[in-house]
């Protein structure tokens, strides 16, 4: 039988955002494992300041508090494990999810799941917001077109939607594992399982830099901390940092 995860979960019912909710937690000095869990966010929050809509009854809001052992310069790569875990869970349920450098995991092309990382002293606030149970029709205009749900992935592949607290469990689990790795095996345990699910690899992307820079170039792989190793025009980069990325028609096979 599988080991019980280590992870201790609070729900609360409305709360502005977990992540707020799990700072204070972790600043009075909650160990790792600690998860807050909302049923529904009224200022959730996604990367850059956008919002994320967190509506109750359809998803899975949480934050978890993630005290690191790795050294500092490994921290990012906990939104790697993140992303891995929840793979391996969609994954369990016939699912065939990608994961979107840097933060995002897709189901069919579309977003599924959002991971935010904020740190707190030495605590890594680990965010994560997974639309479960939405059906189409549901999402806000501006997101209808890029945004999914397993339900709706479950229903187009002729599967049965998750019940939620079946699925929310089986999450949790598969996090504490893949936290697990990370901790003790370090970044480069996890760059080929997330390579070989990675809506990126060997594609043409536009990605925009925190700077407001805009690179275009062939996605080749994971650097030793998760950064994204592009092939561009210019020559080899480093992606340490991107934000909205965007794969590009497959223009020419050849050349960035
Ligand atoms: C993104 O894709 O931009 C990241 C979205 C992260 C959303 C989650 S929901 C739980 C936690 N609380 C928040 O306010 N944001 C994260």
């Amino acid at each position: 039988m599988a080991e019980p995860h280590r992870l201790r979960l609070t729900r609360l019912d409305r709360v502005t955002s977990t992540q707020d909710e799990a700072r204070i937690l972790a600043r009075s000095g909650s160990p790792g494992g600690t998860v807050v869990l909302a049923e529904e966010q009224t200022m959730g929050r996604g990367r850059e300041g956008r919002a994320w809509v967190s509506p109750a009854g359809v998803g899975l809001w949480f934050t978890l508090v993630h005290r690191s052992g790795r050294p500092l310069g490994e921290w990012p790569a906990v939104t790697l494990a993140a992303a891995l875990g929840l793979c391996r869970a969609l994954e369990e349920d016939g699912l065939d999810p990608r994961v979107r450098w840097p933060n995002d995991v897709l189901l069919l092309d579309r977003k599924v799941a959002g991971i935010l990382a904020d740190t707190e002293g030495t605590a890594v606030l680990l965010g994560m917001g997974i639309n479960v149970l939405q059906e189409e029709g549901d999402f806000p205009p501006e997101l209808a077109s890029r945004a999914t749900s397993v339900a709706i992935a479950c229903a187009r592949g002729g599967l049965r939607p998750p019940d939620r607290e079946v699925f929310l469990a089986r999450v949790l689990d598969s996090l504490d594992a893949t936290l697990g790795i990370f901790e003790r095996e370090g970044t480069p345990a996890l760059l080929g399982p997330v390579w070989e699910r990675s809506a990126l690899r060997s594609r043409r992307i536009a990605l925009r830099l925190p700077s407001g820079e805009i690179v275009q170039g062939i996605a080749e792989g994971l650097g030793a901390v998760g950064q994204l190793l592009l092939r561009t025009a210019g020559g080899p980069r480093t992606i340490v940092s991107g934000t909205k990325t965007d794969v590009l028609p497959e223009i020419d096979k050849e050349g960035p």
